[in-house]
């Protein structure tokens, strides 16, 4: 198969309503998309990522009355946080009814929605009378894909198209929450919207405790987001001991280390600017991972707005 890069949204939902799959920009990361409601596209994603059967999908809407057939009625903490944050980076899980197949939610009873903010996704969606399930378009375990040519690096000659909507200008994945009688909102995955986002329309919440015993919760593989190149967060005063420093690379925060060369080395954000670090973040880590070294140094910024999720990421790359 040959995949080509385009700007055409009717060529994709062309593909899109034949059952193909395509890789489309959001504002978060790029996804690779099919026809949520059709089992043979369901299973294409998988296959062209290398996906688990285990890992459930995200299905992609620009309208939440589009889903009413689909799901039960969304309750209504998770409703207020739509109303401020959708269209966005922002997934809720509610309960599924049997026209969403169990490949999309790998069993689970419920099923993720988000309603993304990019003008082409919503054109797109808007034009489509299916939701698209959406999973980040990168091979499982490896970096998201935040440009078009990242997306054809990974999956050239398994999709056939690729609708370019520029660079993703959030760069950090959808925050997924969910809500229970029991315990209010929780947040499952710390994405794009911080805590303190959330946090600000619902009052307290909960935040997932990571465990790989049960990868069927979201973003919850230990080891995600990785470069093939070997990662690490140990200082970098101790891997000049073992390594040669031009062999060593490093994503910064703010400033270059003067252990090692500054080629060698990327900044997240000079200013300290949580959104420019995360728009950053996984281009930087591809980047680092093509200049053939030894191993790539992390450093952890600080633990608070959407350095959060930023660390969390980093913490699951060097897993
Ligand atoms: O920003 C995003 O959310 C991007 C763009 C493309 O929308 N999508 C994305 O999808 O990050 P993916 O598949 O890479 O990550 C979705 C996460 C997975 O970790 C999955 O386990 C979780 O959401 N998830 C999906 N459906 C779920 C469900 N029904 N119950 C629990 N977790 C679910
Ligand atoms: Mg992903």
């Amino acid at each position: 198969m040959t995949t080509t890069i385009g700007y055409s949204i009717s060529k994709a939902i062309e593909l899109l309503e034949a059952g193909e799959i395509v890789a489309i920009p959001t504002e978060t990361v790029y996804g690779l998309a099919g026809n949520g409601l059709n089992e043979d596209a369901i299973t294409k994603i998988f296959e062209a990522k290398n996906r688990p059967s285990f890992d459930p999908l995200i299905l992609h809407t620009d309208r939440i009355e589009k889903m009413e057939a689909h799901i039960s009625q969304v309750p209504e903490p998770l409703l207020r946080l739509m109303d401020h944050f959708s269209p966005g980076p922002l997934t809720i899980l509610v309960d599924k009814k049997p026209s969403i197949p169990d490949l999309v939610t790998s069993g689970l009873p419920r099923v993720a929605i988000r309603i993304p903010s990019h003008p082409i996704a919503l054109d797109l969606l808007s034009q489509l009378d299916f939701p698209l399930a959406a999973p980040s378009a990168n091979p499982f375990g490896y970096i998201s894909p935040t440009t078009a040519k990242h997306v054809l690096d990974n999956l050239d000659g398994k999709i056939p198209f690729i609708l370019d909507g520029g660079p993703c200008y959030n760069g950090l994945e959808s925050t997924i929450v969910e809500y229970s009688e029991k315990d209010g909102v929780k947040v499952l995955r710390k994405g794009s919207i911080t805590i303190e986002q959330i946090e600000a329309v619902t009052g307290p919440v909960l935040l997932n405790t990571v465990s790989t015993s049960n990868p069927s919760a979201p973003g919850m593989l230990h080891k995600h987001y990785a470069p093939l190149t070997k990662i690490t967060s140990r200082p970098i005063e101790e891997l000049i001991k073992d390594y040669a420093p031009e062999t060593i690379g490093a994503l910064r925060w703010t400033t270059y280390d003067n252990n090692l060369p500054k080629e060698n080395q990327l900044l997240l954000s000079r200013e300290g600017n949580y959104r420019e670090a995360a728009k950053n973040l996984f281009a930087q880590l591809r980047s680092l991972d093509r200049m053939n070294l030894h191993i790539i140094a992390i450093e952890y910024v600080p633990d608070e707005d959407l350095g959060r999720a930023i660390n969390d990421k980093l913490r699951r790359a060097t897993h």
